[in-house]
């Protein structure tokens, strides 16, 4: 046996050229999710979210990176209510109150932007709203905790900390992960751990993070197409997520939106 961490060995330390290639793409992605914005409503069908998307992407001289991964033929993953992640894009008309995660990641030039936001459609329930509030603050109090130093259980002990504070339960079964000139590369990001577990974040490193929150318990299932992530207990589910890059000081975030539309209420 050895002590050396296997996964901690394989994880690519960008240069200055990563870093440029990841602005291009993350600062894509966030733009396609700001376009977005004014036409998440109800009536409006997550299929013609998708082809918006796709238009958007392919006119930049990008492409959505989930269009041939492993047999998923779509530019986003939209998934709505009680859906964790990967739900697919179709005929169904969003529904006033409904909340509704829309996840997109493009590669541009070789490289991957990896985000995704929450969208209220019409006005969902008080409890529909704070799930989706303390989640993007989950989101952000990882990305505070992700600078030289610290470890990769540091990001995951701060947002499982900020959910069970506020009684939310943190999805084990799909984590963030490195990105850059692949799509899904080490080190893998938990959403929940212990301080100082895992491989130590050093400058250069590139990765997603992109917590889970319920308003249930945590357990998951996926439905029948092999690719949509529900709630066992059918509650309420939220997710935000960012691709960023260690700094020598803390972290720059590739996909920051242009427009400062972080995260709902989009308009005043
Ligand atoms: N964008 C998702 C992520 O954050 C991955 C979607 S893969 C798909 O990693 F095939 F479901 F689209
Ligand atoms: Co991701
Ligand atoms: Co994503």
């Amino acid at each position: 046996m050895t002590d050396i961490d296997l996964d901690e060995h394989s994880i690519v330390i960008h240069d200055a050229e990563g870093f440029a290639g990841m602005r291009a793409a993350g600062r894509l992605a966030a733009e396609v999710l700001d376009m977005l914005v004014p036409h998440v409503r109800p009536g409006v069908t997550t299929q013609a979210i998708d082809d918006l998307v796709r238009a958007h992407v392919q006119a930049a001289g990008a492409v959505p990176a989930t269009i041939f991964y492993r047999g998923y033929s779509h530019s986003v993953c939209t998934s709505i209510n009680h859906v964790i992640c990967h739900g697919i894009p179709g005929p169904k008309p969003l529904q006033d109150g409904d909340i509704v995660n829309i996840d997109v990641t493009v590669v541009l030039n070789g490289w991957h932007g990896d985000t995704s936001r929450m969208y209220l459609v019409g006005e969902p329930p008080l409890k529909a709203r704070r799930l989706v509030d303390l989640t993007y603050e989950a989101l952000m109090l990882g990305i505070e905790a992700a600078k030289p130093g610290n470890t990769v259980g540091d990001i995951g002990a701060a947002i499982q900390r900020h959910a069970e504070r506020n009684r939310l339960s943190v999805v084990r079964d799909f984590c963030g992960h490195g990105l850059g000139r692949r799509f899904h590369m080490a080190p893998n990001i938990l959403h929940a751990g212990r301080a100082g577990d895992g491989p130590e974040l050093r400058p250069g490193m590139f990765f997603t993070i992109e917590p889970m929150l319920n308003l249930g318990k945590a357990a998951a299932r996926i439905l029948d197409d092999g690719w949509t992530a529900v709630t066992r207990d059918r509650s309420l589910s939220a997710q935000f997520e960012h691709s960023i890059g260690i700094t020598e000081t803390g972290c720059e975030i590739f996909t920051l939106s242009p427009a400062g539309l972080h995260h709902p209420p989009y308009a005043g």
